[in-house]
């Protein structure tokens, strides 16, 4: 458990700090080792978890909302339309101690747009708005929208405001992640979705001069700290995704250059030795080392050693009955002499 957890309730607009700088919701991505490794590099940076639907949580076996205590600050996204079953998962979920509940208003895959959510959700305002209002009225943590800048021929500026106005002052929404490119609803693949249709941050920059009470966060291709600084100087948050992932290292220096700690930066070797105990605890309990480690493959990135390091763990962590034995010669692989 995180001892400063007390601090980080809701302050502004009933929103967390910590949403200053956040890690992308990314699907088979950010499950809980994934999360449980990012928040040992960043004590203050919200993490998401992967987007979960209402249907998994309330008709799926298992329990799909599992995160390790440590996660905190972390917010549950939620995939869904009915705003019954929204508000259901959100109860649920605030239950389970959960920071934020978060409304996938920005996924454009077919089986998505088949369960009638996602970014398709764009294009209905008002529903959105009922979802929104529905978890509002059951919990108390801030409920927020993940969206995009608008959808196929639907992009232009007044269809942003009106979905902004419509979510935020019928639902009751004040935070909004703005993933600063519209989605192309048929024709892209969702990865060629968060690469083709070009990038637009002042449109989000705009949404905030529009809006200055909500909390504007924007998303897309943002890849440094010095970036999520630029941006920060126009809006409230800043997300990311694929960068935070394949080159974790990124979230090392944050609590220092985004909220400005003056903790001291962790080494890569420090934060692979603080995985042990929880790879340990994690293969008692029945997990497989590779769905682990595969989150920790881009650590030492453009380091010495980093292929091998990759190597090591790839060609081994997936075999049975491997353990802690496989990070220590991978990280063995890094030049001792190496100070990272
Ligand atoms: C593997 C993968 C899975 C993703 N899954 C989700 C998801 O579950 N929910 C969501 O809102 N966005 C999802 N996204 C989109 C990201 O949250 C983010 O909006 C997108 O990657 C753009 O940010 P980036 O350029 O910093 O990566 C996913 C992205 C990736 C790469």
């Amino acid at each position: 458990m995180l001892d400063t957890n007390e601090e980080k309730k809701p302050t502004h607009n009933g929103v967390f700090p910590s949403s200053r700088f956040s890690i992308a919701p990314m699907l088979d991505w950010t499950d809980r080792h994934c999360r449980y490794f990012h928040r040992l590099l960043t004590k203050e940076t919200l993490l998401y978890t992967e987007m979960v639907t209402t249907g998994a949580i309330i008709h799926g076996k298992g329990d799909f909302l599992a995160y390790n205590e440590e996660e905190h600050p972390v917010a549950l996204q939620l995939g869904g339309s009915n705003p019954q079953d929204l508000a259901t998962c959100a109860k649920l979920a605030a239950e389970r101690g959960y920071d934020e509940i978060n409304l996938n208003v920005g996924c454009p895959s077919d089986r998505v747009q088949n369960g009638r959510f996602g970014a398709c959700l764009m294009a209905e305002p008002v529903l959105v708005a009922e979802c929104i209002a529905a978890m509002r009225d059951v919990v108390d943590i801030p409920v927020t929208v993940k969206t995009r800048i608008g959808i196929d021929d639907q992009d232009s500026y007044e269809f942003l405001t009106d979905f902004v106005r419509i979510v935020s002052e019928k639902g009751g929404c004040e935070q909004f992640t703005i993933h600063a490119r519209k989605a192309w609803l048929s024709g892209l693949s969702p990865k060629e979705n968060r690469e083709i249709p070009p990038l637009d941050y002042p449109r989000a920059y705009q949404i905030k001069q529009d809006f200055a009470h909500l909390n504007i966060g924007v998303n897309g291709g943002i890849k440094t700290l010095d970036e999520s600084l630029e941006h920060l100087a126009h809006l409230d948050g800043v997300m990311v995704g694929r960068e935070a992932y394949q080159n974790p290292y990124l979230l090392a220096h944050v609590d220092q250059t985004i909220f400005g700690l003056d903790t001291p930066v962790k080494k890569r070797r420090q934060v692979v030795e603080e995985m042990y105990p929880y790879i340990e605890q994690q293969l008692a309990k029945g997990a497989y080392l590779g769905h682990i480690t595969r989150h920790m493959l881009g650590l030492f990135q453009n380091m010495p050693g980093a292929r091998q390091w990759r190597r090591y763990i790839s060609e081994n962590a997936h075999k049975p009955g491997s353990g802690i034995e496989v990070v220590q010669a991978a990280l063995a692989k890094i030049p001792q002499e190496l100070d990272v």
